[in-house]
């Protein structure tokens, strides 16, 4: 069954509204860790447009299930990476004005930049996951980097629907068996939420789901505690299809 890491950003998105310190995603992750939750996710953007320098080093103090830290491959964020040593650093691609992270990163293009990236962390005992689209040559390129992790985006499939969304479900079924195949350890990601988690939950093989966004929505009208617990339930029931 694999594990639910939970991305706790919007609690900071929420807080970053008014700059103040309401609500704290450091409190929000102990309560995530106390609902089930087997790790804790964050974006350390460029923009600090959720997350702060602040909480990731709270966050360090106080995880105590796995600090992941998802970041870009800027100099001056590998090397707030490199000093915080969390337990994780899942490499993203990041653009500015995006909504979100909005495709995997183009581990092809970008091989020496984040071969040389993978190595500085792992030299610190960092865990390295890069966040890629399904797709063949980018499972490839990472496995040629020297990554331990992949995290697949699970985006084009959470934004379909029917056939479609089938298909998109088949390729992250063959992209997990090809990386696994390669010797690397699969992780998926974004978009999930509670009516399109189970079939990816099903996939044998994933570690861990990362889930942010839709946990985070339904906490404010249940409460964080259930929110994380149901999804958990729904992982839990999903894996034994
Ligand atoms: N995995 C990665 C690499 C991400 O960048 C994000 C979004 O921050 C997530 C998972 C979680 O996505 P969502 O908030 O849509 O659940």
């Amino acid at each position: 069954m694999p594990k639910l890491c939970v991305n706790v950003d919007h609690i900071a998105t929420l807080r970053q509204a008014r700059r103040g310190k309401e609500p704290d995603p450091v409190l929000g992750a102990r309560i995530c860790e106390r609902a089930g939750c087997e790790g804790i996710v964050v974006h350390l953007r460029e923009d600090r447009r959720h997350i702060q320098e602040r909480d990731i080093y709270l966050l360090k103090e106080g995880v105590r299930t796995k600090l992941n830290l998802e970041m870009s491959i800027a100099q001056d964020i590998v090397d707030i990476a490199l000093d915080l040593r969390p337990d994780f650093a899942t490499l993203v691609p990041e653009r500015r004005e995006e909504v979100t992270t909005e495709g995997g990163l183009d581990v092809l293009k970008e091989k020496e930049r984040i071969e040389k990236v993978v190595e500085r962390l792992q030299e610190k005992e960092i865990k390295v996951s890069l966040f890629i689209d399904p797709e063949l040559e980018q499972i490839k390129a990472s496995k040629e980097v020297g990554t331990d992790f992949i995290e697949l985006h699970t985006g084009r499939y959470a934004h379909s629907e029917g056939k479609e969304q089938e298909r998109e479900l088949k390729n992250l079924v063959i992209a997990k068996d090809k990386a696994i195949e390669l010797g690397l350890k699969v992780n998926a990601g974004h978009g999930l939420n509670y009516q399109n988690v189970s079939p990816v939950a099903a996939i044998s093989g994933i570690q861990e789901l990362n889930i942010g966004h839709s946990i985070i929505s339904r906490a404010v009208f249940v409460g964080l505690e259930k929110a994380v617990r149901e999804m958990k339930e729904i992982i839990t029931v999903g894996s034994r299809q």
